[in-house]
């Protein structure tokens, strides 16, 4: 879809949308067209009953009289004070949506948001764009038998504001933004067959065009680290693991170490995860192809941090392996030595993302002493009881930390939800056997304990750990989210780095 953002004007061709606040008052824009079409706005406004102008409600009016244009949609934008970039977002992919099922193929967004608003006119244009281009996602590379009928039309959008300039700059870092996104998901939604740990390397790998640093650690240089907990999960699949570091340095060098210190987001990459020998049931065995979605994340966001030269040092980590049983596989009752020189009693082979991320979040503070270290995993299925697929589970040993992600998360909508970490459940994985055992004696807090293990692992650095096993994949389509691999966690982060560490 090509995005342009242009000078008002009477829209000859295609779908135009125009917006009305609540309780039905026509926007500046709205009236005018209302002019031109002969009053087909306001007849059509009395004739439905039941739209208000609340908002994301349309009312589409096909075909109006005196008017070349194809239709005109009616966008209910809410009350004034409330409207915001999230909203716009959110009405800009709803548009997407309704246009695309409509057969549009051009579409004019004349959506002026006036009086009393808290968001300013290029903000707002910018903002509608970024939830249309959001919105517009699909994964098809692998439909073969499509017809044109059955594929989105809407190839031409046209976002009209009298700040087009200042529009059309303002969403140059959102472009970079969806893009980043548009990456994480597709590599989400490949199958395990297509990416696996080498072959996401290779992904990760391409982020050096744009200026990343990138590292990748074979089996050899793996074991060499010592990192055996990581490599036990691996040990069952034909695919070696891989584990890859990416840096960018973008801040500006100040003679102050402190300052340099990079931020680091570490991420689960289990390219599939059968559960090993403790095996997964097959009904849903599918879905653990997106068990890799939190290294998916970071290297989206290493990539977005990149495209838009961000003015921060930061550091990605990802450990990518596959969980499967063969008689090479680690065996329930396993003990193995971590990196950090912890021993690991290996009670369900399916707790496999917290032996990965041990090693991984070990290796990330040993070596970089990160100002703060971000985990991103699809922890526990438990994670999806407790909270359902509208909050990720937040887990932090430092209240800033999390207060920052809760209110980065609330600003781009990937919100999050902390829950506890304390030493009562800390005992709760004390093994009789070894140091830590990767499982508790019940079901009970199971997220909880999946958070708890890491924390042995990231001594003191401010840390969080992430758990997106419920808002890493979506069953439904959302404003902004088709169904499919969702990115959660770009967008939180990139929130998080600009609003709080970059600094000028
Ligand atoms: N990858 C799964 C968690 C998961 C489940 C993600 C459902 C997305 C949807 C993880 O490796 C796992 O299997 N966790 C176990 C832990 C248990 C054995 C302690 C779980 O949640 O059942
Ligand atoms: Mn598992
Ligand atoms: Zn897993």
């Amino acid at each position: 879809m090509k995005i342009s953002f242009v000078e008002p004007d009477l829209p000859r061709s295609g779908a135009v949308v125009v917006g009305v606040w609540e309780e039905g008052v026509l926007t500046p824009a709205a009236r005018r067209l209302d002019e031109a079409a002969a009053g087909a706005i306001t007849r059509a406004m009395s004739a439905a009953h039941r739209f208000r102008g609340k908002k994301d409600e349309l009312l589409p009016i096909v075909g109006p009289l005196n008017l070349s244009v194809s239709r005109i949609v009616l966008a209910g934008l809410g009350k004034p004070d409330a409207a915001d970039a999230r909203s716009l977002e959110q009405l800009g992919g709803t548009l997407a949506a309704h246009l695309n099922q409509a057969g549009e193929t051009q579409a004019t967004f004349s959506i002026e948001v006036d009086n009393g608003a808290s968001i300013g006119p290029a903000a707002a244009a910018a903002h509608l764009a970024l939830g249309a281009q959001l919105r517009s996602y699909r994964f098809d590379k692998y439909k073969t038998k499509e017809k044109p009928e059955q594929k989105p039309s809407l190839a031409d959008l046209a976002v009209m504001t009298a700040a087009a300039g200042a529009a059309k700059r303002a969403f140059q870092p959102l472009q970079q933004t969806g893009d980043a996104v548009f990456f994480t998901r597709d590599l989400v939604s490949e199958p395990a067959n297509v990416i696996y740990p080498q072959t996401l390397a290779e992904q990760a790998e391409r982020l050096a065009e744009l200026g990343v640093r990138v590292e990748i650690l074979d089996e050899e240089k793996i074991r060499d680290l010592g990192m055996n907990a990581l490599l036990a999960v691996g040990q069952g699949s034909v695919r070696p693991p891989r584990v890859v570091v990416m840096e960018w340095r973008g801040a500006k060098e100040t003679g102050n170490s402190d300052a340099g210190k990079p931020l680091a987001f570490v991420g689960k990459g289990v390219t599939f995860d059968t559960g090993g020998i403790s095996i997964k049931p097959a009904a849903g065995m599918a879905d653990m192809k997106w068990d890799m979605a939190g290294s998916a994340v970071v290297i989206g966001l290493m990539k977005l941090l990149a495209a838009r030269k961000a003015k921060v040092n930061a550091v990605g980590i990802v450990g990518l392996v596959e969980n499967m049983p063969s008689g090479n596989a680690q065996r329930p009752g396993d003990i193995v030595a971590s990196m950090s020189g912890q021993t690991i009693e290996v009670l369900n082979t399916d707790a496999e993302g917290r032996l990965v991320l041990a090693d991984a979040l070990w290796y990330c503070q040993s070596r970089f002493e990160p100002q703060v270290m971000i985990d991103l995993a699809t922890l526990t299925g438990a994670v999806i009881v407790a909270l359902g697929h509208h909050r990720a589970g937040l887990f932090s040993n430092n209240d800033k930390l999390a207060d920052r992600l809760i209110e980065a998360g609330r600003a781009v909508g990937e919100q999050a939800w902390r829950l506890p970490l304390a030493e009562s459940y800390d005992r709760e994985i004390d093994s009789d056997a070894a140091d830590v055992k990767n499982i508790g004696s019940g079901r009970a807090g199971g997220s909880i304990l999946g958070a708890q293990f890491l924390q042995r692992f990231v001594n003191d650095v401010p840390w969080a750990h992430l758990d997106i096993a419920g808002t890493a994949w979506s069953t439904k389509d959302t404003a902004t989210v088709p169904k499919g691999a969702t990115a959660f966690g770009v967008r939180l982060l990139d929130r998080l780095v600009s609003q709080y560490y970059e600094k000028e």
